[in-house]
C-alpha cells in the first residue's frame, strides 16, 4: 500500500520534487555540524579530547559517510537523523539537552533534505573536481601533503560505487577505497578515477572488479598505498610491473589471479611487504621458495588458510588485519 501511494506522489509530484533546489554540503549542512556536533564528534586531535564522542567523526565527508549513522537517500534510516528528532527528555537526543539541544526545525528540515537528496558532498559546480594531472607518479604521489580529502573526490568515487572510509579516527586524512557491492560493474575507467584522491589513499579493495593490467597503471601511482587486494581480477605479470614503485606496500593479495613466476622480480623489489596472498596463481611452490629466499621476513601465503578465505565474505569490516 504505502509503495503504491509513494509511486503515486512520484508520478504526480516528479517534476517538483525535481525542480527542488537540492542542498549543498558545504554551505548549508556543514555550518550546522560545525556549530552543532564537532565540539565532541572530531577527529582533529585536540590535548582534552582525543577521542570523538560515539566514535563518530562529522567534520569531514569520510568521517561522515564511515560512521556508518548515513543511509544515503534515506534519512527514516539514518542514525544522524533520528537522533535529531527524538524527544527533549531522551537520553540520546543530539545534541544532548544540555548542549545545544535540540537542533531548530529549519535545521532539522535541512539536514532531513540534504540525506534524502542522496547525501553528496560535492559542489555541485563540478568546480570542486580537478582534473587528473597527468604527470602523477608514486613518487610525487608519496611527496604531496596529505590534507584534508577533497570532498568532490569522495562524492565523486561514492557516485560511481565505490565506498570510501576513513583509515582510522586519528588520521582521517588516510583513506581506505573498495567497491563491495558494485565490483561486478567496475572497470579501469572507474578505478582510475581514485587518483582524485592520490595523496589520500593507503588501502584500496579491487576483489572481483574487471580490472585489467591496464587499470593497474593508476594503481602504481598511489604512493601511499600499504594495503591492495586484487583478488580474483584478470590481471597478469604484464599488469603487476605497473606496481613497481609502490615502495610502501606492505599487504598484497593476488589470489586467484593469472600471475606467473615471472612476476618474481617485481615482487621481491617491495620489501615492506608484510603479506602477500598467492593461492591459486600460477606461481610455482619452488617460485615461492625462490621469493621466500628474497622477502624473508613476508609471509607468503600459498594455502587457502583461513585468513585468505576471509575475502569471500566482503561485507566484513576489517578485512585487511592481519
Ligand atoms: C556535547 C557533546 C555532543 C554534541 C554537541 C553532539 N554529540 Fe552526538 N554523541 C555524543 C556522545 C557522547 C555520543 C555517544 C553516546 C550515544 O550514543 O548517545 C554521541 C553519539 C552520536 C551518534 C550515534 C553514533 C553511533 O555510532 O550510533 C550520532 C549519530 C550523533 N551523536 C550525532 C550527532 C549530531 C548530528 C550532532 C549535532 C547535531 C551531535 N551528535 C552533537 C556527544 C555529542
Amino acid at each position: 500500500m504505502r509503495i503504491v501511494i509513494g509511486s503515486f506522489l512520484v508520478a504526480a509530484f516528479g517534476t517538483l520534487a525535481a525542480a527542488a533546489p537540492s542542498v549543498d554540503f558545504k554551505t548549508q549542512i556543514a555550518p550546522i555540524l560545525s556549530a552543532k556536533c564537532n565540539d565532541c564528534h572530531t577527529a582533529k586531535k585536540k590535548e582534552s579530547d582525543k577521542k570523538p564522542k560515539g566514535g563518530l567523526a562529522l567534520d569531514t565527508p569520510a568521517g561522515i559517510t564511515s560512521g556508518g549513522v548515513l543511509e544515503a537517500g534515506d534519512a527514516e534510516n539514518s542514525e544522524l537523523f533520528l537522533r535529531l528528532i527524538l524527544p527533549k527528555t531522551d537520553d540520546d537526543i543530539m545534541p544532548p539537552t544540555d548542549d545545544g539541544g535540540p537542533l531548530s526545525k529549519g535545521e532539522i528540515a535541512i539536514i532531513r533534505q540534504w540525506i534524502d537528496g542522496g547525501a553528496g558532498f560535492s559542489s555541485g559546480s563540478g568546480k570542486g573536481l580537478e582534473k587528473i594531472p597527468a604527470d602523477l607518479t608514486a613518487a610525487t604521489v608519496s611527496a604531496m601533503r596529505a590534507g584534508e580529502p577533497n570532498p568532490d573526490g569522495v562524492s565523486h568515487l561514492q557516485k560511481i560505487g565505490a565506498t570510501v572510509s576513513q583509515l582510522s579516527l586519528v588520521d582521517p586524512q588516510y583513506l581506505v577505497i573498495e567497491w563491495i557491492s558494485t565490483y561486478h560493474q567496475t572497470g579501469d575507467k572507474e578505478i582510475a578515477e581514485i587518483l582524485h584522491l592520490a595523496p589520500n589513499v593507503v588501502e584500496v579493495d579491487l576483489a572481483r572488479t574487471k580490472l585489467t593490467d591496464d587499470g593497474l597503471k593508476a594503481i602504481g601511482k598511489l604512493g601511499r598505498l600499504t594495503h591492495l587486494n586484487l583478488n580474483r581480477t584478470a590481471i597478469t605479470d604484464d599488469g603487476l610491473a605497473h606496481l613497481a614503485d609502490l615502495r610502501s606496500l606492505r599487504w598484497l593479495n593476488l589470489y586467484g589471479t593469472a600471475v606467473t613466476d615471472a612476476s618474481l622480480v617485481i615482487l621481491a623489489k617491495h620489501k615492506k611487504l608484510e603479506a602477500l596472498y598467492i593461492w591459486d596463481t600460477k606461481i610455482t611452490p619452488e617460485g615461492a621458495d625462490k621469493l621466500r629466499k628474497s622477502l624473508p621476513d613476508t609471509k607468503i601465503v600459498r594455502e587457502t588458510d583461513a585468513k585468505a578465505g576471509r575475502f569471500d565474505n566482503l561485507e566484513k569490516t576489517r578485512k585487511f588485519d592481519f
